[in-house]
């Protein structure tokens, strides 16, 4: 069993989609391990996003990322950091497959529903950014 990290962005929990998206995801076959809803601070969401602090959309995207509240997930299949991947879909939803959480909820390449670990060593480094071994079930 893998485990990874998603996030049900802003865009998503504004519109009340997120319940379609936990549906997305349990349908897939994941175990959700940890779960919670919080409001990241602009503080929290850069150091989160720390990887990309040199790209042009970094100020953007934490903004976005902190102007309301997100799920924080931990998910666990065989698997899970590839299989969150395809079930999210492409970055930019106007390139992602039918059938994916971007294509069918996505509205445009920042406010685009979902996060995930794009690797071992991501996952490693955000599980633990927001979950305690304590609120892994
Ligand atoms: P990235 O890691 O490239 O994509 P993914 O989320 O698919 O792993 O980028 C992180 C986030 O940054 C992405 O989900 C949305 C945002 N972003 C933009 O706002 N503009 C852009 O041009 C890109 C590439 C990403």
């Amino acid at each position: 069993m893998e485990r990874t990290f998603a996030i049900i962005k802003p865009d998503a929990v504004e519109r009340k989609v997120s319940g379609k998206v936990l549906a997305m995801i349990e349908e897939a076959g994941f175990n959700i391990v940890g779960m919670k809803k919080i409001q990241l601070s602009k503080c929290e969401a850069e150091g989160f996003y720390y990887v990309h602090k040199e790209r042009p959309f970094f100020g953007d995207l934490c903004s976005f990322m902190s102007r309301s509240a997100v799920i924080v997930l931990a998910l666990e299949k065989e698997n899970a950091i590839a299989d969150w991947r395809a079930l999210m879909g492409a970055t930019n939803p106007a390139n992602a497959d039918a059938g994916t959480i971007r294509k069918e909820l996505g509205v445009s390449i920042e406010e685009n529903t979902v996060h995930g670990s794009d690797s071992p060593e991501s996952a490693a480094f955000e599980i633990p950014y927001f979950f305690s071994q304590l609120e892994l079930v």
